[in-house]
């Protein structure tokens, strides 16, 4: 099976089938009319180019379905992730937005792509940055509202960076965490990025790594919104084909590892030697080779088996098993693995949207942390293991009651 590359019009070859899927964040209320799980909508297959190389899905699901007036991913569910916005947006204001640079007098300004809750924009606003967060969920962009951000509530792409050219003058920097990768028509966001930019403005964005997701058995990355996974060598390649270069990357321990990407203009900045030793490494290990990633596809395959054996074996002892984090890559994992509620009581989580739902596409119950505290189950199956010491750290009574985590990245394992 085959698709049309959507960075270089190559062929994109399917690597790993991972079955008919609900959109991940289509959490439904659990009573009353149009009830019940989200069905299966799309199929989520994997591919990769063999052209650019780069991995990317070869179904696309409309970017409204995904992002609209009720999505429910907010950024500051996580301490960890509140603490690596605010430095980054400290990086950025004692960097790239600290004046200088050429810039004749005008004051720095940011664009942020996809700034959710305004986690990051709202250190920029209350420094008195000029700044512009676009943000096509309104929900979340109202919640960013309301910290003192300014939202344009509307996708970024071609025409939107016209709009916001016209309105505000060009940017400085143009920011995207974990969204760049949630866009199949990427050619356009660069188009937009190159319209948007001063002559030595910068395109920062961070975005789950394949070198991570193939190392840790990660594959629960995957998912609708995350139509591509990066690496330098296909960054490089996309940035080369739509007129940008890739300058500077650096790798990142968050959401299980990920690659900060920096672009410029051709020539307008010194490319970083971090660069040619990513893409050096990336070679070495043959990161893009078929073989690599028919391996990959085969330890998931090998993984998610016994993930299924072990909940099968902890159902036949009548053991308590519940889950925790209502994770839009658990969507993946539970709806590939067939894993509901006869094998997972309730899922745990914070966020107040998704409470009283039912998990996309299985129909586990979300629930809030205050039933896991009142009767602590025998294992608790971790879906956000990508904020593993953040929530081990917070439920330490679990543990001490003589409750165990399940993992299943990088492979399955009882702690
Ligand atoms: N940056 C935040 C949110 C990531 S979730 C973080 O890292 O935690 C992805 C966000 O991108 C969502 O809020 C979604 O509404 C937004 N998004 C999706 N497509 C977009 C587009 N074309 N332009 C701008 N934002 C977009
Ligand atoms: P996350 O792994 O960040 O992203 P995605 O949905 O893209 O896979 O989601 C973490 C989820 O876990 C989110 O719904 C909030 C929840 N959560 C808790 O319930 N408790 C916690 O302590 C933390 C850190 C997260
Ligand atoms: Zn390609």
């Amino acid at each position: 099976m085959t698709s049309t590359c959507r960075i270089c019009a190559g062929t994109v070859s399917l690597f790993l089938d991972l079955g008919p899927q609900p959109l991940s964040d289509s959490f439904l209320p659990a009573g009353g009319p149009g009830a019940g799980p989200a069905p299966h909508r799309y199929h989520l297959l994997v591919g990769a180019c063999d052209r650019c190389h780069m991995v990317q899905l070869l179904e696309e699901v409309t970017r409204e379905d995904m992002f609209n007036d009720h999505y429910p991913y907010r950024t500051g569910g996580s301490a960890l992730m509140r603490g690596h916005f605010e430095d980054t947006a400290r990086e950025l204001l004692q960097g790239e937005l600290a004046g200088g640079r050429g810039r004749q007098g005008r004051d720095p300004f940011i664009v942020e792509l996809g700034c959710n809750d305004g986690t990051m924009l709202k250190v920029l606003a209350d420094a008195g940055c000029r700044h512009l967060g676009v943000e096509p969920s309104t929900n979340i962009a109202a919640t960013a509202v309301a910290l003192g951000v300014e939202v344009l509530p509307a996708f970024f792409d071609r025409d939107t960076a016209e709009r916001i050219l016209a309105d505000h003058g060009p940017a400085d920097v143009v920011y995207a965490a974990n969204t760049v990768c949630h866009i199949p028509y990427l050619p356009s966001i660069l188009a937009g990025v190159r319209t948007l930019l001063t002559d030595d403005g910068v395109f920062v964005f961070e975005d789950p790594y394949l070198g991570d997701v193939v190392e840790k058995n990660s594959f629960d990355q995957i998912y609708d919104e995350h139509f591509f996974l990066f690496s330098a060598t296909t960054v490089a390649e996309a940035a080369r084909l739509h007129g940008l270069e890739l300058v500077d990357v650096r790798r990142l321990p968050v959401h299980g590892g990920e690659v900060r990407y920096t672009l410029a203009r051709p020539g307008a900045r010194p490319v970083a030697a971090a660069v040619a030793d990513l893409v050096r490494q990336e070679d070495e290990r043959g990161l893009h080779a078929a073989a690599t990633l028919t391996a990959f596809a085969d330890r998931v395959r090998q993984n998610t088996g016994a993930l299924v054996a072990l909940l099968e074996r902890l159902r036949s002892e009548n053991a308590r098993v519940v889950a925790y984090g209502a994770t839009a890559k658990s969507a993946t994992v539970t709806n590939f693995c067939g894993i509901g509620p006869e094998l997972v009581t309730y899922v745990v989580d914070t966020t107040p949207e998704k409470q009283g739902t039912l998990t996309p596409g299985v129909g586990i119950p979300v629930v809030a942390p205050g039933r896991f505290h009142d009767d602590y189950p025998d294992y608790a199956l971790l879906f956000a293991w990508n904020h593993a010491d953040e929530i081990i750290a917070n439920e330490t009574a679990f543990r001490d009651s003589g409750g165990r985590w399940i993992t299943y990245v990088p492979e399955v394992g009882v702690r």
